[in-house]
C-alpha cells in the first residue's frame, strides 16, 4: 500500500495540525471542511504557526514554504486519496455518514482512518464495506508537536491497514503505539483518567489536599504538572462531560463524574478559564489561592 495523496477531513484544532504535519512529511494533502471559514481560518493560524517555526529556528523558511504548497484546502470532497484520516465532529452519526459516503467516492484500497477520541473503530467500520481498510489514527494536541499516535484496530482492520498505518506514522516523525484490540480511551487517556480517579479518590477521602497531591505527581513521578492544574488547564467541563458520557453508556457507577467535579461544574468553576477551578488565579492567569 504505497501513500502519496491524504485527505484530512475536518479543520479544526485537530485536522488543521495534522494536515500541516503530514504535508511536512512531504505528502500532497487536502484539507476538507465543510465550513469555507473554518478552513480560511485554519490556513491563517498554519501560516502564523508556520512563521513562529521558522523564528524559532525549529525549521527553515524553505521547508515551510515547501510544506505549504503541498497542502490545499477545499470545501467540498475529492473523489481520489490514498489515505483519509477524518477530524470532523465527535458525533457517532455524523462520522458514520461521513465514512458511508467516503466509501462510495474513493477507491477501493484507499485507507479510511478516524482521529476521534472516544468512539471505537468498529463503530464506524460498520458502516462501510471495507472494514478491513479502517482504522483509528489518534492523534494528541498539539498534533504539530505531540509525538504519539495512537493506532487502533479493530475487530476487522486487516494487517496490511494496520501495518501501512504504522508505517505512516512512523513516516511523520510521530511515535506509534499500536492497540492490537480496541478499548475505548485507547492507553494514554485512560492512563490519564485512572490517575484522575486516584488523585480525586485520594482528596474526597481526606488523605491529602490538591496541591499536595499535583506536588507528588510532578515531584515524585516526574509529571510536568498534577492532575488537578491538568484539570484546570483543560476545562473542569471536559472531563465531567468525557465521564458523563461514559457512564450513559454504560451504567457503571466507577465511570460517573466525582461529587468534586460535578459540584464544581454546576457551580462554573471550570478551571483557569472561568478563573477558578481547583485553584484561584487572578485576571493575569497567575494562580493565587485554593478554588476548593
Ligand atoms: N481537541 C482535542 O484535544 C482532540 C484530541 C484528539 C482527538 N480529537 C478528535 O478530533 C476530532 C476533531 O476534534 P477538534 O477538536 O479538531 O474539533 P473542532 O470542533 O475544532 O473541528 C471540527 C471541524 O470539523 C468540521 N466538520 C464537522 N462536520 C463535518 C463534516 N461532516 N464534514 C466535514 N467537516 C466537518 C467543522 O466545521 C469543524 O471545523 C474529534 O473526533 C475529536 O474527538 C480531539
Amino acid at each position: 500500500m504505497s501513500i502519496e495523496r491524504v485527505l484530512v477531513a475536518g479543520a479544526g484544532a485537530m485536522g488543521s495540525q495534522i494536515a500541516m504535519v503530514c504535508a511536512f512529511a512531504g505528502y500532497h494533502v487536502t484539507l476538507h471542511d465543510l465550513d469555507p471559514t473554518a478552513l480560511d481560518a485554519a490556513t491563517a493560524a498554519l501560516r502564523e504557526r508556520t512563521s513562529s517555526m521558522v523564528a524559532k529556528g525549529r525549521r527553515t523558511a524553505e521547508e515551510v514554504d515547501a510544506a505549504h504548497a503541498r497542502l490545499h484546502t477545499a470545501s467540498t470532497l475529492p473523489d481520489d486519496a490514498d489515505l483519509v484520516i477524518e477530524a470532523i465532529v465527535e458525533r457517532l452519526d455524523v462520522k458514520r455518514a461521513f465514512f458511508a459516503d467516503l466509501d462510495t467516492r474513493l477507491p477501493a484500497e484507499t485507507i479510511l482512518a478516524s482521529n476521534s477520541s472516544s468512539l471505537v473503530p468498529s463503530s464506524m467500520a460498520s458502516a462501510i464495506r471495507r472494514p478491513d481498510r479502517f482504522v483509528n489514527l489518534h492523534f494528541f494536541n498539539p498534533a504539530l508537536v505531540m509525538p504519539c499516535v495512537e493506532v487502533v484496530r479493530g475487530p476487522e482492520t486487516g494487517d496490511a491497514t494496520a501495518a501501512a498505518a504504522t508505517a505512516f506514522v512512523e513516516s511523520l516523525g510521530k511515535v506509534p503505539v499500536v492497540l492490537a484490540r480496541e478499548i475505548p480511551g485507547f492507553v494514554a487517556n485512560r492512563l490519564l483518567n485512572a490517575v484522575r480517579d486516584e488523585a480525586i479518590a485520594l482528596y474526597e477521602g481526606g488523605y491529602a489536599d490538591v496541591d499536595a497531591i499535583d506536588t507528588a505527581a510532578r515531584t515524585a513521578l516526574g509529571y510536568p504538572m498534577g492532575p488537578f492544574e491538568l484539570m484546570d488547564l483543560t476545562g473542569v467541563d471536559i472531563g465531567y462531560l468525557t465521564k458523563k458520557a461514559r457512564f450513559d453508556e454504560t451504567g457503571d457507577p466507577a465511570d460517573a463524574p466525582s461529587a468534586t467535579v460535578s459540584r464544581l461544574v454546576a457551580d462554573g468553576h471550570l478551571g483557569r478559564k472561568t478563573g477558578r477551578g481547583f485553584y484561584l488565579y487572578d485576571s493575569t492567569g497567575a494562580r493565587v489561592g485554593k478554588g476548593i
